[in-house]
């Protein structure tokens, strides 16, 4: 494989536009009560919910489909346990977001809301966190070859 097609390289600024989607939804979920009139605020919420779960879907059938698991699974048998771990947490991960989109146009507690929302993202980071680790090993060890 040549480093032009290291799905690592492919991904990175797929993972930096997430990330920067991420931790502009924290701000706004985090943000002290009083910064926003209420139906302003959920309103917000509702529209950078709506982006990042694009987002993050169209990033997540990427990554199955092309992105890097039957690239790694291929070449990097060994790392086959993760890969699946990364997968299941896909189906998690849209499923949180189906349920915040459900719970964004109803009439809910907009506390009740943007803790879903923090919960949901800490959810991205951490997979995002533990894929970026796992693309690492794999990019070090045809390194190393
Ligand atoms: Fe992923
Ligand atoms: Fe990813």
């Amino acid at each position: 494989m040549t480093r032009n097609n290291d799905p690592n390289l492919r991904l990175r600024a797929q993972h930096h536009d997430l990330q920067r989607m991420v931790d502009r939804l924290r701000v706004i979920a985090a943000a002290p009560e009083g910064i926003l009139l209420p139906h302003r605020l959920h309103y917000l919420l509702e529209s950078e919910v709506g982006a990042l779960s694009g987002s993050l879907r169209a990033h997540l059938a990427i990554e199955e489909r092309d992105g890097y698991m039957d690239i790694l699974n291929q070449e990097a048998p060994e790392l086959s346990n993760e890969i699946a771990l990364r997968r299941k947490e896909h189906d998690v991960l849209r499923q949180h977001m189906t349920e915040l989109a459900q719970m964004g146009y109803g009439d809910g507690n907009i506390d009740v809301y943007r803790l879903a929302i923090l919960e949901m993202l800490d959810l991205i980071t951490d997979h995002e966190a533990e894929e970026s680790l796992l693309l690492d090993r794999y990019t070090d060890s045809r390194d190393t070859v």
